[in-house]
């Protein structure tokens, strides 16, 4: 693996390693710190000791920023997305690309700091805020998500911002006959009356535009109601399309996981999508207790990446990739047997002990193989 290889693993957005979270939490912290000190030197009470603080740490942020662009430049030949024939290709697309514009953007007030004075540099990061928070966006964990969601659920919010278009045009249509003789100044037209539909169908009502005849009152109880069910309709496709995506993205993720443990090669692909879906992963950093001797079996654990330490009285065994731990507890329904220390930063799939006997009853050879692996210790143990 190349250095360009391992710090685009480090960067892309997608992948999942310890170290690759790690960098994009201190990226968007500084994303943030970024912001807050832009904001803090607009605020004009600020003593300027405080402001040239600010303006000093958004040109550091910006001058990060500008490194981070030339590091995204050098590694974009190794996007999939970009793989084209030339290194030189793949990074012009990169730098055309919307990521590659905002980082571009994002660092204009360092390139401003370059060749004018720093002044100039945190004038010009101030106008760039927008810039840095949607540098946020695009790498804040989540809001590819929603992009995701959005997209994936533009027929059926097609289909309610229609029906919203519906009851509003309908609404000031109404709401323009029934109160545009007496107040012609919010009734007087359909557009005019638009507004007091949009503020009703919200259910913002600022109070602004109010229909006085009965009629009129009786036709906002109506929108008032429309609006509630269109917005928890809004709010249901959301929430629905959001755990589908979040359920899927997981799948994939835990589907690569289990590849990467030997054990689970020999299941097929039917039995295999039970169990991803029973699995969730989980990182754990060196040193970390994962099972303390004694306690309730709640679940076991499949080694994906790293070490892990059994302390067995005097004896310490080592369980490495691919290897699994935590079965004896929910075997025998004893306490667990022994104390478990990961070695180094491991990466691990959970299977919850629920997951784990409905799974004994689903697909018994899978079972079979633990049972017989945990035999085997047991023996090794009382040896
Ligand atoms: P459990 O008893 O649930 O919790 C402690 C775990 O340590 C145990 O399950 C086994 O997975 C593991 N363990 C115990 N003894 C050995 C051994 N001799 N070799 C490997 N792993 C062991």
């Amino acid at each position: 693996m190349t250095l360009r290889t391992r710090i685009y693993g480090l960067l892309d957005p997608e992948s999942h390693g310890h170290a690759a979270r790690q960098v994009r939490t201190v990226e968007v912290m500084l994303i943030l710190v970024g912001i807050s000190s832009v904001s803090a030197g607009t605020v004009a009470s600020l003593p300027p000791g405080a402001r040239a603080v600010a303006a000093f740490i958004t040109g550091i942020v910006a001058v990060l920023f500008f490194f981070e662009y030339l590091t995204r430049l050098w590694v974009a030949p190794e996007n999939p997305h970009l793989h084209l024939v030339s290194a030189g290709r793949s990074r012009f697309k990169w730098v055309l690309s919307a990521e590659g514009i905002i980082d571009l953007l994002a660092v204009i007030p360092a390139l401003a700091m370059a060749y004018g004075s720093a002044r100039l540099g945190a004038e010009s990061a101030s106008m760039f805020v927008l810039v840095w928070v949607l540098k946020l966006a695009t790498h804040a964990p989540g809001v590819g998500l929603i992009a995701r969601v959005f997209h994936n659920e533009r027929s059926a919010l097609a289909a309610a911002a229609a029906l919203f278009a519906i009851v509003l045009f309908s609404a000031a249509t109404i709401a323009h006959w029934l109160e545009g003789e007496h107040q012609q100044e919010h009734f007087g037209s359909i557009p005019a009356s638009l507004w007091w539909a949009v503020v009703t169908l919200t259910t913002t009502g600022y109070g602004d535009a109010v229909p006085l005849s009965p009629a009129g009152r009786v036709l906002g109880g109506v929108v008032m109601l429309c609006g509630i069910s269109v917005l928890a309709l809004l709010a249901g496709i959301l929430a629905t399309g959001f755990s589908a995506e979040v359920r899927r993205r997981e799948f994939v993720r835990i589907w690569e996981l289990v590849a990467q443990v030997p054990f689970f090669s020999e299941v097929g692909a039917i039995a295999i999508s039970d169990i991803v879906d029973r699995l969730r992963s989980r990182s754990y950093p060196a040193g970390a207790t994962v099972i303390k001797k004694g306690a309730a079996g709640d679940s076991m654990f499949f080694i994906v990446s790293g070490e892990v330490e059994v302390f067995i009285g005097e004896r310490v065994k080592k369980l490495v990739d691919g290897d699994f731990f935590g079965e004896m507890a929910l075997l025998d329904r004893k306490p667990r047997s022994a104390d478990v220390v990961t070695g180094t930063a491991c990466t691990m799939l959970v299977l919850n002990v629920a997951d784990f006997y409905q799974l004994a009853g689903q697909q018994p050879k899978l079972i079979s193989a633990i049972e017989a692996e945990a035999k085997r210790r047991r023996e090794g143990d009382t040896e």
